[in-house]
């Protein structure tokens, strides 16, 4: 795909998307959205607003996808674009596109194996994985697959040494370190659905099927997870591993600065998909400050309501040097397995191409912030 000329690759993605295709065809969800279509039709209502939902009014899941309206592109013309590459590369690992999948935990709600099956869609897709499920091993020995680990960091020092060693042992290339897990939130959907966490061991609830909570009396939120951890927890990793490590969560420039003056390899601007705190910023709003105050010392990845690869372009001429995605794979991995989580990495894929395509550029390099503005 890495050659093909903007017209022959909307002509591909026109010619496997047959307008007559059914719903539950893999080819018939011509975009994102169509799949969540699908993938809420299959799914349990409780596993579908897990996946979904977002914290209390869900104002900061809202504020994500707003931003993508808000900061508009504009295009340069008349420059040959007949050969685009999305390439790139992060610590070590090189992706033929900047998407990478976020970590998401209880895709067990989703079929039994769903980990499984999601690393092998990211094997064949040729992007990394950022696993939730910790230093587990995922596929079998001698599969080359490019994998972060993603951990809510346990806070001791004895706690982030083991982490490090356990990620190594496992083959993962880097630590993803979600800092914005303090407390488990307080989600009003999951809330509703007298969602209980316990529930994630039980299988893969039918549609329409009776749930049964596992602990009614305790609404799945004020539980601290991580409400100690500090800074000194990278230094911890690094006493015992030359792992990089990537804080995901960060949306203030001062934290920024500081995660650069303390040892982080990279950060993820997140807000967790707006699963945490509500009222907060949206991620592309927050990206610019970000990147200025990184200076270029550290890449900055960021995720949060990334729909249509015309979202991803605005997000890399923002600065990000890649993005991740949460809910898309999920969505394909609900609708139609394996080949659905690959489906939707594609698309996404064919979609930022051609946008690069139809906005004069031909690779990620040359991006720059000149390419956006924000609307009054
Ligand atoms: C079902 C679900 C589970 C998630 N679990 C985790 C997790 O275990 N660790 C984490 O750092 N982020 C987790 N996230 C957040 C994602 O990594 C990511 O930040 C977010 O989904 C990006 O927004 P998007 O879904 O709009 O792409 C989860 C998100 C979802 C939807």
């Amino acid at each position: 795909m890495q050659r093909r000329t903007a017209l022959s690759l909307l002509a591909a993605h026109v010619a496997s998307s047959p307008l007559f295709a059914a719903d539950d065809d893999l080819y018939g969800p011509i975009n994102i959205h169509e799949f969540e279509d699908v993938a809420k039709r299959k799914l349990h209502k409780l596993a579908y607003d897990f996946i979904a939902g977002g914290v209390e009014d869900e104002r900061t899941l809202k504020a994500n996808r707003a931003a993508y309206g808000h900061w508009e592109l504009v295009p340069r013309v008349m420059v040959d674009v007949t050969n685009i590459d999305t390439s790139t590369e992060l610590f070590g690992v090189k992706m033929d596109s900047p998407i990478l999948i976020a970590p998401t935990g209880g895709k067990e709600l989703v079929m039994p194996g769903a980990d499984e099956v999601v690393a092998k869609a990211a094997l064949k897709s040729k992007t990394v994985l950022c696993s939730a499920t910790g230093a587990r091993k995922l596929l079998d020995d001698g599969e080359p697959l490019n994998w972060w680990i993603n951990g809510i960091g346990q806070p001791t020092r004895e706690q982030a040494a083991n982490f490090a060693k356990r990620t190594e042992d496992a083959g993962g290339k880097a630590i993803v370190l979600t800092v914005d897990n303090a407390y488990q939130s307080n989600r009003d959907r999951n809330n509703r659905n007298r969602f209980d966490y316990g529930m994630m061991g039980r299988g893969v609830p039918k549609p329409g099927e009776e749930v049964k909570p596992v602990n009614p009396a305790t609404p799945a939120m004020w539980k601290p997870h991580t409400p100690n951890l500090t800074w000194d927890y990278i230094d911890w990793v690094h006493g015992a591993s030359k792992l990089p490590i990537i804080l995901k969560g960060i949306l203030a420039p001062e934290d920024a600065e500081l995660a650069v003056k303390r040892g982080a390899s990279g950060i993820v601007v997140s807000n967790h998909g707006g699963r945490q705190l509500d009222g907060v910023i949206g991620t592309l709003d927050a990206l610019p400050s970000v990147v200025e105050a990184v200076g270029g010392k550290i890449p900055v990845l960021m995720d949060g309501g990334i729909r249509r690869g015309s979202d991803i372009l605005k997000a890399l001429s923002l600065g990000a040097k890649a993005v991740l995605v949460g809910r898309p794979p999920l969505w394909g991995l609900a609708s139609f397995g394996q080949p659905g989580v690959e489906r939707v990495l594609w698309m996404l894929a064919a979609e930022l191409k051609l946008s690069m395509g139809l906005a004069g550029q031909t690779r990620l390099s040359t991006l720059t912030k000149r390419l956006v503005r924000k609307s009054a």
